[in-house]
């Protein structure tokens, strides 16, 4: 587990950061559920009642000719720690690699609610997402299954824009603390 200020710190994550951002602690979820396999032939997990919520809102959108896939979902903490050392090793300074990604025990990705979803018609992971007929649905219909966009533009928590990071909050017993 990477979420101790010790562990913050051995990323070079200072207690300061945490004043400048609204983040909350994010537990890793106790039981996951297989959903679907990535394009890239990864496996995809999700706490039960959001995997439930999911494939609801994706046949939804399928029936309206929208296909829905998940580009990730669960990450574990230490899975997160590893993306941030990966992009460290690339020469990424921690101030842009924090724009971008949530430290280690503050990801939303940790609980299984979390999806990064993706549409054929855009590259995954990229602001286009936000242009495409799929995102215009789920801009109107995502709520109706439970799921809300975590990251707008000019989000509290100081994430760039992702309009492609949506979380399940309905029926959660800590919505608030997403
Ligand atoms: N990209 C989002 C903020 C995460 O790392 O959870
Ligand atoms: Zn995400």
């Amino acid at each position: 587990m990477n979420q101790n200020p010790d562990d913050l710190r051995n990323l070079g994550i200072p207690p300061e950061f945490f004043e400048a951002r609204q983040l909350s602690r994010c537990e890793e979820a106790s039981h996951l559920v297989f959903v679907e396999l990535g394009a890239d032939g990864r496996e995809h997990f999700l706490a039960p009642a959001a995997a439930q919520a999911w494939k609801t809102m994706q046949a939804a959108a399928k029936a309206e000719g929208l296909p829905l896939l998940i580009v990730s979902a669960f990450r574990s903490i230490d899975r997160q720690a590893q993306i941030i050392r990966r992009k460290l090793a690339q020469g990424l300074s921690l101030d842009e690699i924090l724009q971008v990604s949530a430290p280690p025990g503050f990801s939303e990705h940790h609980t299984g609610l979390a999806i990064d979803i993706g549409t054929p018609e855009s590259q995954a992971l990229e602001t286009g997402f936000a242009q495409t007929a799929a995102f215009a649905w789920l801009c109107r219909h995502a709520g109706e299954s439970g799921f809300r966009m975590s990251y707008p533009e000019n989000n509290p928590a100081g994430f760039l824009y992702e309009p492609w990071h949506w979380c399940f909050v309905a029926g959660s017993a800590n919505a608030q603390d997403l």
